[in-house]
């Protein structure tokens, strides 16, 4: 399948950001802007104009940020968007913002998430039980399977190389 022509860039000025793309990872608006207006947000764009990806990443400790919110629109999944938006976020933030830690957080029913995540180079680092239990209201299920804990993983991007388990 030929590769789309894409290009990653951060929000512009005044640009809004895309809210039913950020509603695809996080089902909560109020969630969203409690982390939105803190994060550098990136999209990826398909050529001429379209946003058909989005990530937030929050800068959370010195030299670490999180990536708060990763989404691909559901029409265009599957088709290496959101690898190459990754990949193109941890390159900026070692080069432009000096990070040397990125950390990423699902839960742990989401496994092709949690695939994507470890091919692209994230290890585990620790879970925490019963998180979408306590928080949300009603019981999440997926692949089968009841989400309870909250899987959280990291890598460091300093320098950026290519060391991920992708083959
Ligand atoms: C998670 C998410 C961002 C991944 O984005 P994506 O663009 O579908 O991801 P990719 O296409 O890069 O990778 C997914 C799969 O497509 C495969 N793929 C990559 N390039 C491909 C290509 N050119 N053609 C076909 N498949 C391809 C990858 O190998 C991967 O397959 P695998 O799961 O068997 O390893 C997307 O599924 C999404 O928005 N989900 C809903 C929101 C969400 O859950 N966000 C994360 C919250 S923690």
């Amino acid at each position: 399948m030929a590769e789309i022509d894409v290009w990653i860039r951060t929000l512009r000025a005044a640009e809004p950001a895309p809210m039913d793309l950020l509603l695809l990872a996080d089902p909560s608006v109020d969630v969203i802007e409690s982390y939105l207006s803190r994060s550098i947000v990136y999209v990826a764009e398909r050529v001429p104009s379209d946003i058909i990806g989005v990530c937030a990443v929050l800068p959370t400790r010195p030299r670490t940020m999180e990536i708060v919110n990763v989404a691909v629109s559901e029409a265009w999944q599957q088709r290496g968007i959101g690898q190459r938006m990754l990949r193109a976020v941890m390159e900026d933030v070692c080069r432009k913002h000096r990070v040397s830690r990125l950390e990423i957080a699902t839960g742990n029913s989401s496994f092709s998430q949690l695939r994507l995540y470890q091919k692209l180079g994230f290890r585990m680092s620790h879970i925490e039980h019963d998180f979408f239990v306590q928080n949300y209201a009603e019981p999440i299920f997926e692949n089968g399977l009841q989400c309870r804990d909250l899987v959280h993983l990291w890598r460091d991007v300093t320098p950026f190389a290519e060391h991920s388990e992708a083959r």
